[in-house]
Protein backbone atom coordinates (compact mmCIF):
# COMPACT_ATOMS: atom_id res chain seq x y z
CA UNK A 1 0.00 0.00 0.00
CA UNK A 2 3.00 2.07 0.71
CA UNK A 3 4.69 2.03 -2.51
CA UNK A 4 1.69 3.30 -4.62
CA UNK A 5 2.61 6.56 -6.09
CA UNK A 6 0.39 9.73 -7.03
CA UNK A 7 1.33 11.81 -9.46
CA UNK A 8 2.27 15.75 -8.59
CA UNK A 9 -0.55 17.43 -8.09
CA UNK A 10 -3.38 14.31 -7.53
CA UNK A 11 -2.65 14.44 -3.56
CA UNK A 12 -5.79 16.94 -3.49
CA UNK A 13 -8.02 14.16 -5.01
CA UNK A 14 -7.64 11.34 -2.81
CA UNK A 15 -6.62 10.84 0.96
CA UNK A 16 -3.80 8.91 1.65
CA UNK A 17 -3.67 5.30 0.85
CA UNK A 18 -2.18 3.80 3.96
CA UNK A 19 -4.94 5.48 6.41
CA UNK A 20 -7.54 4.88 4.59
CA UNK A 21 -6.54 1.29 4.31
CA UNK A 22 -6.34 1.16 7.59
CA UNK A 23 -9.29 2.74 8.60
CA UNK A 24 -10.86 0.16 6.02
CA UNK A 25 -9.85 -2.72 8.37
CA UNK A 26 -10.97 -0.64 11.67
CA UNK A 27 -14.66 0.26 10.51
CA UNK A 28 -16.84 -2.56 9.72
CA UNK A 29 -18.81 -0.19 7.28
CA UNK A 30 -15.82 -0.16 5.01
CA UNK A 31 -14.58 -2.52 2.48
CA UNK A 32 -11.10 -2.10 1.03
CA UNK A 33 -9.88 -3.77 -1.90
CA UNK A 34 -6.61 -3.90 -3.67
CA UNK A 35 -6.86 -3.59 -7.26
CA UNK A 36 -4.81 -5.94 -9.10
CA UNK A 37 -3.66 -6.12 -13.14
CA UNK A 38 -1.20 -9.30 -13.82
CA UNK A 39 -0.34 -10.17 -10.53
CA UNK A 40 0.57 -6.82 -9.54
CA UNK A 41 -1.04 -4.59 -7.01
CA UNK A 42 -1.54 -1.25 -8.81
CA UNK A 43 -4.35 0.51 -7.05
CA UNK A 44 -6.80 0.13 -4.04
CA UNK A 45 -10.16 1.42 -3.64
CA UNK A 46 -12.85 1.31 -0.79
CA UNK A 47 -16.35 0.70 -1.02
CA UNK A 48 -18.41 2.42 2.55
CA UNK A 49 -22.25 1.60 3.35
CA UNK A 50 -24.33 4.32 5.05
CA UNK A 51 -21.85 7.02 4.05
CA UNK A 52 -23.17 8.43 0.96
CA UNK A 53 -23.94 11.71 2.00
CA UNK A 54 -20.16 12.36 1.72
CA UNK A 55 -20.44 12.15 -1.36
CA UNK A 56 -23.55 14.69 -1.67
CA UNK A 57 -25.70 12.02 -2.19
CA UNK A 58 -29.25 12.90 -0.68
CA UNK A 59 -29.25 9.93 2.25
CA UNK A 60 -26.54 8.23 3.37
CA UNK A 61 -28.31 4.25 2.88
CA UNK A 62 -29.36 4.25 -0.54
CA UNK A 63 -25.90 3.78 -2.19
CA UNK A 64 -22.63 2.63 -1.31
CA UNK A 65 -20.42 5.02 -1.24
CA UNK A 66 -16.79 4.83 -3.42
CA UNK A 67 -13.81 6.25 -1.73
CA UNK A 68 -10.27 6.35 -1.55
CA UNK A 69 -9.68 5.44 -5.14
CA UNK A 70 -6.38 5.62 -6.78
CA UNK A 71 -4.60 3.49 -9.42
CA UNK A 72 -0.30 3.98 -9.28
CA UNK A 73 0.73 6.41 -11.19
CA UNK A 74 3.09 4.25 -13.08
CA UNK A 75 -0.19 2.30 -14.37
CA UNK A 76 -2.73 5.36 -15.07
CA UNK A 77 -3.88 6.30 -18.49
CA UNK A 78 -4.33 2.56 -19.80
CA UNK A 79 -8.14 2.08 -18.57
CA UNK A 80 -7.48 -0.09 -15.43
CA UNK A 81 -9.71 3.05 -13.84
CA UNK A 82 -12.55 2.44 -15.92
CA UNK A 83 -11.76 -1.30 -15.81
CA UNK A 84 -11.95 -1.05 -11.67
CA UNK A 85 -14.87 1.59 -11.06
CA UNK A 86 -17.23 -0.33 -13.03
CA UNK A 87 -15.37 -3.93 -10.88
CA UNK A 88 -16.66 -1.85 -8.11
CA UNK A 89 -20.25 -1.48 -8.74
CA UNK A 90 -20.34 -4.98 -9.43
CA UNK A 91 -18.47 -6.19 -6.21
CA UNK A 92 -20.89 -3.48 -4.29
CA UNK A 93 -24.33 -4.85 -6.11
CA UNK A 94 -22.95 -8.54 -4.77
CA UNK A 95 -22.62 -6.87 -0.94
CA UNK A 96 -26.34 -5.87 -0.93
CA UNK A 97 -27.26 -9.07 -2.83
CA UNK A 98 -25.29 -10.60 0.22
CA UNK A 99 -26.56 -8.59 3.25
CA UNK A 100 -30.13 -7.70 2.03
CA UNK A 101 -29.32 -4.24 2.08
CA UNK A 102 -30.58 -1.28 0.58
CA UNK A 103 -28.47 -0.05 -1.53
CA UNK A 104 -29.64 0.95 -5.05
CA UNK A 105 -26.07 1.93 -6.62
CA UNK A 106 -22.73 3.44 -5.74
CA UNK A 107 -22.14 7.45 -5.95
CA UNK A 108 -18.60 9.00 -5.33
CA UNK A 109 -17.73 12.72 -5.41
CA UNK A 110 -14.51 13.72 -8.03
CA UNK A 111 -13.07 17.00 -7.99
CA UNK A 112 -14.05 19.32 -11.22
CA UNK A 113 -10.01 19.35 -11.49
CA UNK A 114 -10.03 16.29 -12.12
CA UNK A 115 -9.93 15.41 -15.43
CA UNK A 116 -8.94 11.89 -15.07
CA UNK A 117 -11.01 11.05 -12.66
CA UNK A 118 -14.00 12.23 -14.42
CA UNK A 119 -13.10 10.64 -17.57
CA UNK A 120 -12.96 7.03 -15.72
CA UNK A 121 -15.94 7.33 -14.13
CA UNK A 122 -17.94 8.21 -17.25
CA UNK A 123 -16.41 5.22 -19.15
CA UNK A 124 -16.99 3.21 -16.24
CA UNK A 125 -20.81 4.22 -17.00
CA UNK A 126 -20.96 6.58 -13.69
CA UNK A 127 -23.55 9.54 -14.56
CA UNK A 128 -22.92 13.13 -13.32
CA UNK A 129 -25.64 14.25 -10.75
CA UNK A 130 -24.64 17.65 -10.29
CA UNK A 131 -22.18 19.98 -8.05
CA UNK A 132 -21.47 19.37 -4.82
CA UNK A 133 -19.36 22.18 -2.26
CA UNK A 134 -18.35 19.71 0.39
CA UNK A 135 -14.77 18.75 1.40
CA UNK A 136 -12.18 20.63 1.10
CA UNK A 137 -10.43 20.60 -2.31
CA UNK A 138 -13.06 22.90 -3.97
CA UNK A 139 -16.14 22.01 -6.10
CA UNK A 140 -17.03 18.20 -6.98
CA UNK A 141 -19.28 16.17 -9.20
CA UNK A 142 -21.67 14.02 -7.49
CA UNK A 143 -21.26 11.07 -9.90
CA UNK A 144 -23.86 7.42 -9.38
CA UNK A 145 -23.98 4.19 -11.28
CA UNK A 146 -26.90 2.06 -10.50
CA UNK A 147 -26.83 -2.01 -10.32
CA UNK A 148 -29.84 -1.90 -12.49
CA UNK A 149 -29.03 -0.53 -16.45
CA UNK A 150 -30.77 2.76 -17.44
CA UNK A 151 -32.57 3.35 -20.70
CA UNK A 152 -31.64 6.83 -22.52
CA UNK A 153 -33.94 8.29 -25.03
CA UNK A 154 -33.48 8.83 -28.51
CA UNK A 155 -31.58 5.06 -29.16
CA UNK A 156 -33.57 2.70 -31.40
CA UNK A 157 -34.82 -0.08 -30.51
CA UNK A 158 -33.25 -3.32 -31.53
CA UNK A 159 -35.51 -5.07 -34.51
CA UNK A 160 -37.28 -8.30 -33.58
CA UNK A 161 -37.90 -10.53 -36.51
CA UNK A 162 -41.74 -11.97 -36.99
C1 LIG B 1 -8.51 8.78 -11.28
C2 LIG B 1 -7.66 7.55 -11.56
C3 LIG B 1 -8.01 6.45 -10.56
C4 LIG B 1 -7.96 7.07 -12.98
O1 LIG B 1 -7.18 5.92 -13.22
P1 LIG B 1 -6.62 5.57 -14.70
O2 LIG B 1 -6.16 4.17 -14.69
O3 LIG B 1 -5.66 6.61 -15.12
O4 LIG B 1 -7.97 5.72 -15.54
P2 LIG B 1 -8.26 5.34 -17.06
O5 LIG B 1 -6.98 5.03 -17.76
O6 LIG B 1 -9.32 4.31 -17.07
O7 LIG B 1 -8.93 6.67 -17.62
C5 LIG B 1 -8.29 7.90 -17.51
C6 LIG B 1 -8.99 8.85 -18.48
O8 LIG B 1 -8.64 10.19 -18.13
C7 LIG B 1 -8.15 10.83 -19.27
N1 LIG B 1 -7.15 11.80 -18.78
C8 LIG B 1 -6.08 11.55 -18.02
N2 LIG B 1 -5.44 12.73 -17.75
C9 LIG B 1 -6.16 13.69 -18.35
C10 LIG B 1 -6.01 15.10 -18.45
N3 LIG B 1 -5.01 15.74 -17.83
N4 LIG B 1 -6.93 15.80 -19.15
C11 LIG B 1 -7.97 15.17 -19.76
N5 LIG B 1 -8.15 13.82 -19.70
C12 LIG B 1 -7.25 13.11 -19.00
C13 LIG B 1 -7.55 9.75 -20.12
O9 LIG B 1 -7.45 10.14 -21.48
C14 LIG B 1 -8.58 8.64 -19.92
O10 LIG B 1 -9.76 8.88 -20.68
P3 LIG B 1 -10.04 8.09 -22.06
O11 LIG B 1 -9.91 6.62 -21.75
O12 LIG B 1 -11.43 8.51 -22.42
O13 LIG B 1 -8.99 8.56 -23.02
C15 LIG B 1 -6.13 7.88 -11.47
O14 LIG B 1 -5.85 8.94 -12.36
C16 LIG B 1 -5.67 8.26 -10.09
O15 LIG B 1 -5.34 7.42 -9.28
N6 LIG B 1 -5.61 9.58 -9.80
C17 LIG B 1 -5.16 10.08 -8.52
C18 LIG B 1 -6.17 9.83 -7.41
C19 LIG B 1 -7.56 10.26 -7.80
O16 LIG B 1 -7.76 11.31 -8.39
N7 LIG B 1 -8.54 9.43 -7.44
C20 LIG B 1 -9.94 9.68 -7.72
C21 LIG B 1 -10.53 10.43 -6.60
S1 LIG B 1 -12.28 10.67 -6.84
Amino acid sequence: MALLELAPGQLDFVGDPLRMALAGLAEQSRRPYVIEANGDAVGVLTLQAGAARLAGWPDDHSAWLLRGFLIDRRHQGRGLGRLAAAAAVVAAAKLTAGQEGGEAGVVLSVNERNPAGLAAYQNAGFVDHGQYLGGSSGPQRTMYHSFTPQLHGGLPLPQVPH
